[in-house]
């Protein structure tokens, strides 16, 4: 069966981000839809190209993932290093600044992301934004107190700059959604948010909160897929902080 134009491009972000895998390496392997794809390809090279690679899961979905698939894994704690963590995101925006979490493994993957001397992200187009917040903001909240925390939440965005205000709490199948580390996630409805980074440091502040899912200065790279199975792929520049529609972009049409 065909594949749609969304999983062609997930799939042809993926098959460009695998070539940056080399034998041997230890990866991050990210959550998701288009992070799966990545999975599924690594697995097939794996097994076609005989290379040994360990991963280090951003969540117990990909844990099972990966294992259906043979991909060997190994406990963020049990690796010295990792090389690369290839994720994908909810949002990225010039800064290759991120919104993740929309699959409630933010924590996972920012604690797996720190650790990796590079973070690969790979997306599809309607990923890119001009301007973070259009996706709800998940922030990953301790359950004790959760909603003194959330008023305090409410308390802070009032005060920043951003369009709207609506905090929801994200809802499983009974109730509110627990992580895999034990936590609920809040959804934040800005629409727009001026200054992530500010944002991001004034969420961390909060007792209560665990993590946000504005992911700051640490994608090294974006991966875009197209539909038509062709791939941009986009360096952060070197100067935190400059767009990268002022620096030169790495672009790369071959498929
Ligand atoms: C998981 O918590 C998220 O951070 C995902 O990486 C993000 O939601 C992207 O998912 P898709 O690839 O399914 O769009």
């Amino acid at each position: 069966m065909p594949l749609s134009p969304a999983d062609q491009a997930k799939s042809a972000a993926s098959a460009r981000a695998l070539q940056l895998v080399e034998d041997g390496m230890t990866l991050g392997l990210g959550t998701g839809s288009t992070a799966g794809w990545f999975v599924r390809l690594l697995s097939e090279r794996m097994k076609r190209e005989r290379i040994h690679v360990t991963g280090v899961a951003t969540s117990s979905a990909t844990v099972w993932l990966a294992q259906e698939l043979g991909v060997p894994l190994k406990k963020l704690e049990d690796v010295g290093h990792i090389d690369m963590t290839v994720d994908g995101a909810d949002e990225f925006d010039s800064h290759l600044n991120l919104i993740k979490g929309g699959g409630a493994a933010l924590l996972q993957e920012k604690i797996v992301a720190a650790s990796s001397a590079r973070m690969v992200v790979i997306a599809d187009e309607s990923k890119r934004v001009a301007r973070l917040g259009a996706f709800p903001l998940p922030i990953e909240i301790v359950r004790f107190g959760w909603s003194s925390t959330r008023r305090a939440v409410a308390e802070l965005l009032n005060g920043m700059d951003v369009d709207g205000r609506e905090i929801t709490v994200r809802t499983g199948s009974a109730g509110p959604l627990v992580t895999d580390e034990g936590h609920y996630i809040f959804d934040l409805h800005l629409g727009r948010i001026g200054d992530p980074p500010a944002l991001a440091a004034a969420l961390n502040a909060i007792p209560g909160v665990v993590e946000s899912g504005l992911f700051i200065d640490m994608a090294a790279a974006v991966v875009i897929g197209h539909a038509d199975g062709t791939t941009e792929v986009i360096e952060r520049p070197v100067a935190p902080g400059t767009p990268v529609d002022q620096v030169e972009l790495m672009r790369n049409r071959d498929a």
